[in-house]
């Protein structure tokens, strides 16, 4: 798909940007300036709004977004030092995520950029991850990006802004989703991920024997519905489930070992995948990576120590954005904004919001934008 192009807004290589994210169960602003530098970058989480739902609630994530965004917006601007007038461009996730939280996101940036006549920067949330790692860093393109998330697990070729090539992704559950639910399985505690990392801390790995689906086989996709299953299967064969921290039969330390089991199981696909990935990457695009791993699963230390290995043992590098940047943030989709700022590439007031859009659907955007303007 072709987004239809405005006149380019500024010619400015160092914009400042106001970015806006609510397309989750975090609303956030944030203002970036072309130079990477992060001028403020809030996150109100919703999560104490979702934990007795052991989930995300969209209409409950919806009015708390619209509840915090027009307040938190204020208080971006006030930290930065600037006024609506010194912005260069108002950048919104439109996409995907859930259509309720996107849309008042959406709405929000439009008011803005409408009164302030300012350029409207619809941002994709997975490009906001993925570009990431160039905030602040000379990262130039191409790079392997490994993008794990509550909702997504794709292994990426960033070829450059709205250049995306799949090289692999899930055939099944996300990442994110696998360690959310072993988490709310074992009454590990909500939000999953940390939960999990935390009590592996604690576990040995080697008491539990899990598979590793896909390991092996050809190509670059991913599973990990069957590992849910077997953790499930495991659980109930020592006794863990239905056991909530606290009960009399709780066993916190088994848990610990059962979350270690699947987060090293986790380690291991990744590992392998993006090893194969790597010696794909060089061969297509003859440099060793480097490989840059991205999404709310970033955040975890044992997987990034180990994507690490793999990186090194292929001679190349892993780039990991800081934690707080992995896990959404709207630090990311101002820098998307000034990226695709710098190329002219902005978008008509009447953009829709979209729940469903894949990155690959980026790629028409890309021969628009002048080659020229990467300039590393
Ligand atoms: O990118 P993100 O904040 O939101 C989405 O776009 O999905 O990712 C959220 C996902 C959740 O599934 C969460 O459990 C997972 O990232 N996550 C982690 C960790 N921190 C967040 N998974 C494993 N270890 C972590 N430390
Ligand atoms: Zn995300």
């Amino acid at each position: 798909m072709v987004r239809p192009m405005i006149e380019p807004a500024t010619t400015a290589q160092n914009p400042t940007v106001l970015g806006i994210e609510t397309s989750c169960d975090e609303t956030a602003a944030a203002v970036v300036t072309g130079d990477g530098e992060i001028l403020a970058n809030l996150v109100l989480s919703q999560l104490d709004e979702h934990r007795p739902y052991g989930g995300v609630v969209p209409e409950i994530a919806a009015r708390s977004h619209l509840d915090h965004i027009d307040r938190l917006v204020e208080q971006a601007m006030a930290e930065a030092g600037l006024a609506f007038a010194d912005l260069d461009g108002i950048a919104v996730t439109a996409g995907p995520g859930l259509i309720g939280g996107v849309f008042v996101g959406v709405m929000t940036a439009k008011a803005i950029a409408l009164a302030w006549d300012r350029p409207f920067i619809a941002v994709n949330h997975l490009e906001g991850h993925a570009l990431t790692a160039r905030l602040g860093s000379d990262l130039t393109f191409p790079y392997l990006l490994l993008l794990v998330s509550g909702g997504h697990c794709q292994l990426l070729a960033v070829e450059g802004v709205g250049r995306y090539r799949r090289l692999g992704g899930t055939i099944d559950d996300a990442v994110g989703e696998a360690f959310d639910k072993t988490a709310k399985l074992l009454g590990l505690g909500y939000p999953g991920g940390p939960a999990v990392e935390a009590a592996a801390a604690k576990g040995d790995a080697a008491a539990f024997d899990l598979p590793r689906p896909m390991l092996g086989r050809p190509g670059l996709d991913f599973s990990f519905s069957g590992l849910k299953t077997a953790v499930r299967h495991a659980a109930e064969a020592a006794g863990l489930l239905d056991n909530p921290p606290g009960s009399p039969s709780d066993d916190p330390a088994k848990k610990a070992d059962l979350a270690a089991a699947f987060q090293q199981a986790v380690g291991d696909i990744l590992a392998e995948r993006c090893g194969k990935a790597l010696d794909l990457f060089r061969e297509r695009y003859g440099k060793p990576g480097p490989l840059v791993v991205a999404g709310g699963v970033a955040a975890n230390s044992h997987l990034r120590d180990r994507l690490s290995s793999v990186a090194r043992a292929a001679r190349s590098e892993l780039l990991a954005p800081p934690p707080a940047l992995c896990t959404d943030n709207a630090a990311m989709i101002a820098w998307a904004g000034v990226e695709r700022l710098r190329l002219g590439l902005t978008d008509p007031l009447d953009t829709a919001a979209r729940p469903r859009w894949p990155l690959e659907e980026l790629q028409g955007t890309a021969a628009t934008a002048p080659r020229s303007a990467e300039a590393g």
